[in-house]
């Protein structure tokens, strides 16, 4: 595969970079510039070459098959790209950054031809165009006629195989433009392929699983059930596993249809994946200074739910990633946007930090790179991953993704 590395004569040439700039913000005002950040060694290393940058990028969801025209408005305005144009101008001093309010026709045309060498333009949000998310190949082949050439750095939307990903590169390959990757795909795939094939000297290999739902996992939970030799689960969906076995799990959230599935992959791990053994409860969700918060070990008593992994739990986690060579995290344990629910996550950032040096550690995006950059540990891991789903995919796919593949 080419990578930006590779990509020569750069003068004058249109390099269309796929970005992930998808982040969290509301009312314009960006809560996480992180990804933005991260794509900036691919895009100086394309202006240092005198190259003329158009950016594209998804923000947010557009649920298109909502009825009301009214509504698909105000999902697009709380999804306008316009505030992430004036962030990467702040952090691309002294160079020309424009912002295109049309995703295509003829004025997204002359904003491009406008262009000069060692500019930006970022062009508004690609979901805004209706086809994106469905690989619209008229759409994917306006875009790709954009530009001389195709690169790929938006890793956290390389699991999906819309317009923007997959089918602009598939048009510039058949018209024998070059496609390239960019300097964190690569980053983000050498340091995922790690999680996805462990050598010999990885093990103990140990993965920590949280989050919300079994169903968002099962196929990740199996795929690692083949590569790890330990997986420690925590966070909401501990509770459907729990439920499974037989234990009272109170008011906890749980997923009836997954109780057959959590039970059966317990048993086949044979001792392998590990279940919290206490837990932080509590009667009240919602923060009040009336509250009941208590730790139980075993089974959560009725009209409690469980909200974080207690400490007994949080011991032996720490106990196993403390053997660890290798280790891959995805989900936090508890409920840690609340003050009385981090400890459990906090923690595992913890576990890692007592092995750094000694052990890969891999956190891979979504809420868990939020709590680990929220709790000041970024620097205890080998490496933070900025997409939470496509890290998942890129293991559940042993390796693969449809926005890398496409590039092969
Ligand atoms: C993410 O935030 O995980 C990526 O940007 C992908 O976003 P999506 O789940 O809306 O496709």
């Amino acid at each position: 595969m080419l990578t930006v590395d590779s990509l020569h004569d750069l003068k004058g040439k249109k390099v269309y970079v796929r970005v992930d700039f998808n982040v969290p913000q509301k009312n314009g005002v960006i809560r996480d510039n992180n990804r933005i950040v991260a794509a900036l060694p691919t895009i100086k290393k394309l202006l240092e070459g005198g190259s003329r940058l158009i950016l594209m990028s998804h923000l947010g969801k557009i649920k298109w098959k909502e009825p009301d025209p009214a509504k698909i408005e105000e999902m697009k305005k709380a999804n306008d790209m316009a505030p992430v144009a004036l962030a990467l101008a702040e952090l691309l001093p002294g160079v020309g950054v424009h912002f295109s309010p049309d995703t295509r026709g003829e004025a997204l045309k002359k904003a491009v031809e406008a262009l000069k060498d060692g500019e930006v333009l970022l062009v508004q949000n690609t979901r805004y165009e209706k086809g994106e998310e469905k690989n619209d190949q008229e759409l994917a082949a306006e875009w790709a006629s954009l530009a001389d050439i195709y690169v790929m750095d938006a890793f956290g939307s390389a699991h999906r195989a819309h317009a923007s990903t997959v089918g602009v590169p598939s048009h510039m390959k058949e018209a024998g433009k070059p496609v390239a990757l960019g300097y964190l795909m690569l980053k983000e795939v050498e340091n995922l392929s790690r999680c996805v094939e462990p050598s010999e000297a990885d093990r103990p290999y140990v993965a920590v699983l949280g989050g919300f739902k079994v169903s968002d996992k099962i196929k990740v939970i199996d795929s690692l059930l083949k590569k790890c030799d330990k997986i420690l689960i925590g966070g909401a969906m501990a509770y459907t596993f729990k439920k499974a076995l037989g234990e009272e799990i109170g008011d906890s959230p749980v997923e009836l249809d997954q109780l057959d599935y959590a039970k059966k992959c317990y048993e086949e791990a044979n001792g392998r994946l590990l279940l919290p053994i206490d837990s932080v409860v509590t009667d009240k969700f919602e923060e009040s200074p009336e509250r009941k918060i208590m730790t139980v070990d075993g089974g959560i008593p009725a009209g409690f739910e469980g909200v974080d992994i207690g400490p007994k739990t949080a011991e032996l986690y720490k106990g196993e990633l403390s053997k660890a060579h290798l280790v891959f995290w995805n989900g936090p344990m508890g409920v840690f946007e609340q003050k009385d629910f981090q400890a459990g996550t906090i923690a595992i950032c913890d576990g890692v930090r007592a092995i750094k040096g000694k052990a890969f550690t891999v956190c891979g995006g979504g809420d868990s790179a939020s709590a680990v950059k929220q709790f000041g540990y970024r620097d205890d891991f080998s490496h933070v991953s900025t997409g939470g789903g496509a890290s998942l995919e890129m293991i559940e796919n042993d390796g693969h993704l449809p926005g890398v593949d496409i590039l092969r």
